[in-house]
């Protein structure tokens, strides 16, 4: 199967720190794919480059097996890559509609037929669709996404990326900071995402819950990758070993 989005021989610097040295990374349609590693394995890097938020100094990028080059957010936005970042980037003055929004409000006529007026009806209308199609539960949908807890949020933010990528949703550590329930909700989103065709690429640091979720692993282990699983023919065992070297070790000795 053609790969739909892949990063080859990434390369990426700040100043002496070299985050990616000559990283792979392949996403194919239709997939839930963890990308795992250890702290500072360059997993938000990584993220980052292949969402156009941050330029390699060096390797390349293949969308739907031809290369790209994104120089901005935009960019990767245009192709269907949306991301949800280690910190969230929401508004939390605004509410769930105005946050699903965020730098693409819709726009209606206003007096004299001059566009430029928020269209707050179908904004809300278009938000309150795009929470229920992913089962994301708010109890009032007009209130800051300041006062929800931080699941709520997470879902918010996780819909917001849906709702504008149609090929990959890169999450960056969704889970993190949740509860066993609301990490079952966000994990049944992913699935949902997922079933509706669009590939999630999943950064997480829990091994059972990318073993539930994931249908691929890749592990990523200072700023390359090291190895992929088929996630059912793997254990949490292997991909501790494969995250912290201790198999090559083993493999070594
Ligand atoms: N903007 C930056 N400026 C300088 N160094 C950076 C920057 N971003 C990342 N790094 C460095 O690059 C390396 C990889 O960081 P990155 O955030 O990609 O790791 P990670 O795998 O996401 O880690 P974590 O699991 O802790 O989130 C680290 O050594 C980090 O300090
Ligand atoms: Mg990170």
């Amino acid at each position: 199967m053609q790969p739909l989005l892949e990063g080859r021989g990434l390369v990426k610097r700040f100043g002496q720190v070299q985050a990616l040295r000559g990283a792979d990374f392949t996403v194919f349609p239709g997939e839930v794919v963890a990308l795992i590693g250890d702290n500072g394995a360059g997993k938000s890097t990584l993220t980052k480059v292949l969402a156009g938020a941050a330029r390699p100094d060096e390797g390349g990028i293949l969308f739907e097996g031809a290369p790209v080059t994104l120089e901005r957010p935009t960019d990767a936005q245009r192709l269907g890559i949306e991301t949800v970042y280690q910190d969230l980037a929401l508004a939390p003055d605004l509410d769930g509609a105005a946050n699903l929004f965020l730098g693409r409000e819709l726009l209606r006529r206003g007096l004299a037929g001059r566009l430029g007026v928020l269209d707050k009806a179908a904004m809300r209308r278009r938000a309150v669709d795009a929470f229920a199609r992913l089962g994301v539960e708010l109890q009032d949908i007009d209130a800051p996404i300041g006062t929800l807890s931080g699941g709520q949020r997470q879902s918010v933010a996780i819909a917001r990326a849906v709702a504008w990528a149609d090929k990959v949703v890169f999450m960056d550590e969704p889970t993190a900071a949740l509860g066993v329930l609301q990490r079952g909700r966000v994990l049944d989103v992913v699935r949902k995402v997922r079933d509706a065709g669009t590939s999630v690429v999943l950064i997480s640091h829990n091994m059972p819950e990318v073993l539930s979720v994931a249908d691929r692993v890749e592990v990523l282990r200072l700023g390359q990758r090291v190895a992929t699983f088929t996630a059912a023919d793997t254990s949490v065992e292997e991909l501790v070993g494969a995250m912290t070297g201790a198999l090559d070790e083993g493999r070594a000795a």
